[in-house]
């Protein structure tokens, strides 16, 4: 336990369940997010993550359960919870005929700021968002990715301790995306965050801790190492055996257990990726029939999963 685990939670949510109309669109979601963690959600179209991040930031209330953002519920003292938070919403609803900096300047005054505060805010946002160059140009004449930092530029204009960002790099260039990511791990320093992804790599590359949800509910939850480490199990394993390819594969096929087999020849060394069903160990039987045949064992050892596979396991519902 480091002192870290000690914090109260900044974001703090219990039994959260929305219906639109008749069907949940979340159901029972729980967690809870540290002062200075970054949380990831991951989940497919239509999981959930939209509308649990339309809940914590206060726009919707939940059906059922509570959030609370620094101790304060966002139904019950929405003002104090909502002056905590900074949203990115999936779609930005930016005035596409007003200059960035009257934009900025009007979203603080919405937000109850000062005009001072705001002119001392402004320059910095301005220059954490490197929008320096676009600050009289007109929002509807940007890029999806210079709109996209308009839109965090506003969601951070007000100092929030909570930063939600619904799908932040969505839609931009690879070079904007690893100029985002930059900012979003520098925001996440002083700040709590939370986004919403379902770029993989960018999760497990931003986020220290990864949610992932699929229909309304939560399936896992760890860090993306652990999440990796965790279902690695021993049912993939690399073996390279020297024999030839043609007897080994069907000999390899054949072991009770073993659900699939792919052969690879890298330059002469044989390497063959076993797939053993659900709770198998087959380390040992394969070992026994390489030595029956009089092969050699060259290598052999447990693969993890990656994050995609992963997540395919846990979203989708055919046997991978
Ligand atoms: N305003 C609404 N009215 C009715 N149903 C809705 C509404 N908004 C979302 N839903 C439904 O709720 C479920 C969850 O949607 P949500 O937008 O939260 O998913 P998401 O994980 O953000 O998906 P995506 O990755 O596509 O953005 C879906 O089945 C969706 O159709
Ligand atoms: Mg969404």
């Amino acid at each position: 336990m480091t002192v870290n685990d000690l914090q109260p939670n900044m974001i703090h949510a219990e039994n959260l369940t929305h219906y639109y109309g008749p069907y949940p669109a979340i159901q029972d979601v729980n967690f809870g997010v540290r002062k200075g963690e970054i949380l990831g959600f991951l989940g497919p179209n239509g999981a959930g993550k939209t509308t649990t991040m339309r809940i914590i930031t206060g726009f919707v209330p939940p059906t059922h359960g509570t959030v609370t953002l620094d101790g304060y519920d966002v139904v019950e003292q929405s003002l104090e919870a909502r002056r905590r938070v900074g949203y990115l919403p999936e779609t930005v609803p930016l005035y596409t005929d007003m200059s960035v900096n009257s934009y900025l300047k009007y979203m603080g005054t919405l937000r109850g700021m000062s005009p001072d505060a705001i002119k001392t805010r402004l320059g910095q946002v301005i220059d954490v968002c490197r929008l320096g160059d676009y600050r009289k140009t007109q929002i509807g004449k940007l890029s999806k990715g210079f709109r996209q930092r308009v839109g965090i530029a506003q969601a951070i204009l007000h100092e929030p301790q909570v930063l939600v960002l619904d799908e932040p790099t969505i839609g931009i260039d690879p070079i904007q995306v690893v100029e985002t990511r930059k900012l979003i791990q520098e925001l996440g320093r002083d700040q709590t965050v939370v986004l919403s992804s379902h770029i993989l790599p960018e999760v497990s590359m931003i986020c220290d801790r990864v949610l992932i949800i699929d229909e309304g509910r939560i399936v896992a939850e760890d860090t993306p190492k652990n999440l990796a480490e965790g279902l690695q199990g021993v049912e993939r394993l690399e073996v390279e055996i020297g024999g030839p390819a043609a007897e080994v594969l069907p000999m390899l096929k054949g072991i009770d257990g073993v659900s699939d087999v792919t052969h690879v020849n890298n330059n002469g060394r044989h390497t063959y990726m076993v797939q053993a069903q659900p709770g198998k160990d087959l380390r040992d039987d394969i070992s026994q029939v390489v030595v029956n045949n009089g092969w050699s064992l060259r290598g052999l050892q447990l693969v993890g999963m990656s994050l995609e596979e992963i997540f395919l396991r846990l979203t989708t519902h055919e046997e991978l």
